[in-house]
């Protein structure tokens, strides 16, 4: 856990994680130019960490997270959690920040509705606690404005195993008097979410839940493979199925989060952006999926050492590729905006297509105040590579787009104030502090 720059966060909120230092700060101010040289520690995913954190509520049994990534997603989660009647302590030392969750008691009417505003991973709760409390009252979540974000495929997913649930002014109230059951359910696409939804529940419904068209990130293997640990019955069948057998009586966990490939993408990034050389622990190029050979086409070059990964610029220098965000192991959404940011630098034409959300491009203006040539139509952006990108006063829309502006910031002639910084300690831990290790010039500061 970095420690030596407070984050933004609403200390009323986030009372389940002590780690915690008290908003000093709510910008960015980054100084570009300088080419980053150093080891930069890749840290636990944001979106592994909050499945699993869920995941403890199936199961009276003691659930040990360790690499727990310090961000305010997971200060949120915790203190719904927390509110829940899990109980939760923390520890650091070698394998990071760990967190012990205990859920002998659910109390599942205190699920707080401006917590789970805050963040769409919140919806993981209702399978969760359907499965183990049979009832569960939930407002819709919230989450980053990147697109209409429904979650009629884990109603659908949840009804099927018998569950009924109506939606009224907001809130979700889902029951299941008897138990969820095991059914077959076809995923119209392969949803994240859902899939670890739906997983979530079957592993407590009664007989045989068969998922097919699941979502096959490399997060939903992390949290099978905590389930499985606890005693699940998960079968992987190939071919996008899942076989679960439920019902199963689970014991308590021991699970090392797995690393964060979008951090980790994002740095190489910042890597071949600065034309510097960045040591990125814990890391495989296999976690990128296609976004690996890409990066390398567009002139991101990572050489495998025994700790994880060297990223640099290739000698050929930055270069315009295409790509189309894909579910894995295609181009990761998540990747979007932070490739753009590079893209914006990279000899020739690029073009950048959103396939996975509707408005996830509201980083693309931002980047133009910068001075970067983009037009976009529909769904995709051309971006045209330029020379040099000029500080600027910008604003974060979501956790992607933050890490994106910081890129552009770090590789900027001149000041760029980056402001929304909630949305860059949402998804990470101690970003800034990090890239201030390798050589950058960052300070967070009270807006004025
Ligand atoms: N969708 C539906 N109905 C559903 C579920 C999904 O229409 O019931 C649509 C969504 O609207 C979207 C698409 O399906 O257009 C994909 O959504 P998915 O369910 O796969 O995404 P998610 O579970 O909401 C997770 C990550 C996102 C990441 C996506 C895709 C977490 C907490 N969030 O979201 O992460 O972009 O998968 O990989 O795991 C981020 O970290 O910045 C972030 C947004």
């Amino acid at each position: 856990m970095s420690t030596s720059m407070p984050h933004a966060f609403d200390p009323t909120l986030a009372t389940a994680a002590p780690w915690w230092r008290p908003r000093a700060g709510d910008r960015l101010v980054i100084r570009g130019g300088r080419r980053l040289f150093g080891r930069y520690p890749i840290s636990g995913a944001k979106n592994a960490v909050l499945p699993l954190m869920v995941s403890a509520l199936l199961t009276p049994h003691l659930v040990t997270l360790h690499n727990v990534p310090a961000s305010l997603d997971v200060a949120v989660l915790a203190t719904l959690l927390q509110r829940l009647g899990v109980g939760l302590a923390w520890s650091e030392g070698s394998a990071g920040l760990s967190l012990t969750l205990c859920a002998d008691q659910v109390q599942p009417g205190r699920i707080d509705g401006a917590l789970v505003a805050r963040m769409r991973a919140s919806v993981l709760l209702l399978g969760a606690i359907l499965a183990r409390c049979g009832a569960a009252s939930l407002p819709l979540p919230g989450g980053d404005a990147i697109g209409l974000r429904g979650i009629d495929f884990h109603l659908a997913g949840l009804r099927a195993m018998g569950a009924r649930i109506e939606l009224h002014s907001g809130l979700i109230r889902a029951e299941a008097p008897d138990g969820l059951h095991g059914a077959e359910i076809f995923l119209p696409f392969p949803s994240v979410g859902a899939t670890e939804n739906l997983l979530l529940a079957a592993v407590l419904a009664q007989g045989r839940t068969t998922l097919h068209n699941i979502a096959r990130e490399p997060e939903i293997g992390d949290l099978i493979g905590c389930l499985c640990a606890m005693g699940a019955k998960i079968a992987d069948t190939g071919g996008g199925v899942l076989a679960i057998e439920g019902g199963v009586q689970l014991t308590g966990a021991i699970h090392t989060v797995m690393p964060d490939r979008i951090e980790f993408g994002t740095i190489a990034c910042a890597a071949a952006l600065t034309d510097g050389e960045i040591v990125l622990d814990h890391t495989q190029a296999a976690l990128l999926g296609a976004a690996g050979p890409l990066l390398a086409e567009a002139g991101v070059a990572l050489e495998p050492i025994a700790t994880g990964l060297v990223a640099r610029r290739a000698p050929a220098g930055l270069a315009g590729i295409d790509l189309t965000t894909q579910p894995f192991p295609g181009f990761a959404t998540d990747l979007q905006a932070p490739v753009m940011a590079l893209l914006t630098m990279a000899r020739g034409a690029s073009a950048v297509t959103e396939a996975i959300f509707e408005q996830r491009f509201r980083h693309v203006d931002e980047l133009r105040r910068m001075g970067a040539n983009i037009q976009v139509q529909g769904r995709t952006a051309w971006v045209r590579g330029v020379v040099r990108l000029q500080g600027a006063r910008v604003t974060a829309s979501d956790v992607r787009a933050a890490a994106a502006l910081v890129l552009a910031g770090l590789a900027a002639e001149g000041e760029t104030v980056l402001d929304g910084l909630d949305h860059l300690d949402r998804g990470y831990d101690g970003m800034a502090e990090k890239l201030v290790a390798c050589g950058a010039d960052i300070i967070r500061s009270v807006a004025g």
